[in-house]
């Protein structure tokens, strides 16, 4: 029963000091941001890795930055949800709690989460693709398409991390490290199918934590979880935080 699961989930993470959350898409699907796999995941009919690729931004940059430029806009105007408000809260909670994410809206950090580990950039950080200087921008929709470099006049690019580009090294190197050291993983609205990412829910299970999976559809690693939370994250995480707070 799902309120066993809420249980469950609030006992393992009541027993823990070292607890990471690794979230997905998912969990600004509340905020209404679309997810890339779900409906609507689709952009003017193209698969996201269509869109997010060195070889797409080589051919079309204008393309590309339309697709983020839209992204931007839809992020800049949302607000973040309870479970981005309970993961943010969790960082006073626990006394190690690291929160890794594969998002690039900032939800995250809009709900005050500090130290947020983001594994894909962020759609509000511009890299210079010639001398590679990196600025914030805010500014949605930008004026102008594609934005150029002010010290050298280069075209700029998104700071995301596009399929088939690296994940920063820092960035990996410390969600590594926390996820191999936590008693429990919090995973939360991933489809867990995009690695190196996913491949973290694989170490910390290796490494005996307890895997919580907080998604209304079995992801490709719920088979890892031991507790499962089949509802939204915006419901459950909630639910977890009142039992904790409660007891
Ligand atoms: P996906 O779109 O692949 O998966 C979203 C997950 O969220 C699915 O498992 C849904 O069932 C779940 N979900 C939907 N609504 C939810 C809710 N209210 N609460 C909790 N879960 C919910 O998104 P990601 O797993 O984040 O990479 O995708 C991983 C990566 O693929 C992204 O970071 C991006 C993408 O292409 C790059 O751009 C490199």
């Amino acid at each position: 029963m799902l309120q066993d699961d809420v249980g469950r989930a609030a006992e393992a993470l009541r027993a823990a000091s070292r607890v990471v959350a690794f979230t997905g898409a998912g969990v600004s699907a509340e905020s209404g941001l679309a997810t890339f796999r779900g409906a609507g995941g689709l952009w003017e009919g193209a698969r996201v890795e269509d869109v997010a690729s060195p070889d797409a931004f080589t051919a079309d940059p204008v393309r590309v930055w339309r697709f983020y430029d839209q992204r931007r806009a839809n992020a800049a105007k949302v607000r973040p949800n309870p479970a981005h408000m309970v993961l943010a809260a969790w960082q006073e909670r626990f006394s190690a709690f690291t929160l890794v994410t594969q998002n690039v809206d900032g939800l995250h950090q809009g709900a005050g989460s500090r130290g947020v580990v983001e594994l894909h950039g962020s759609l509000w950080r511009v890299r210079c693709t010639g001398c590679g200087r990196e600025r914030e921008d805010r500014t949605a929709p930008l004026p102008e398409l594609p934005p150029r470099c002010a010290a050298c006049g280069a075209i700029e690019r998104p700071g995301v991390v596009w399929f088939g580009e690296a994940l920063p090294a820092d960035g990996i190197v410390a969600a590594e490290a926390a996820v191999e050291a936590c008693e429990v993983l919090v995973v939360v609205g991933t489809s867990a199918v995009v690695y190196p990412a996913a491949g973290l829910v694989g170490v910390a299970a290796a490494a005996g934590a307890t895997v919580i999976e907080v998604n209304p559809e079995a992801s490709a690693l719920a088979h890892l979880a031991g507790v499962t939370l089949r509802g939204p994250a915006g419901a459950m995480l909630p639910q977890v935080d009142a039992l904790l707070v409660g007891g």
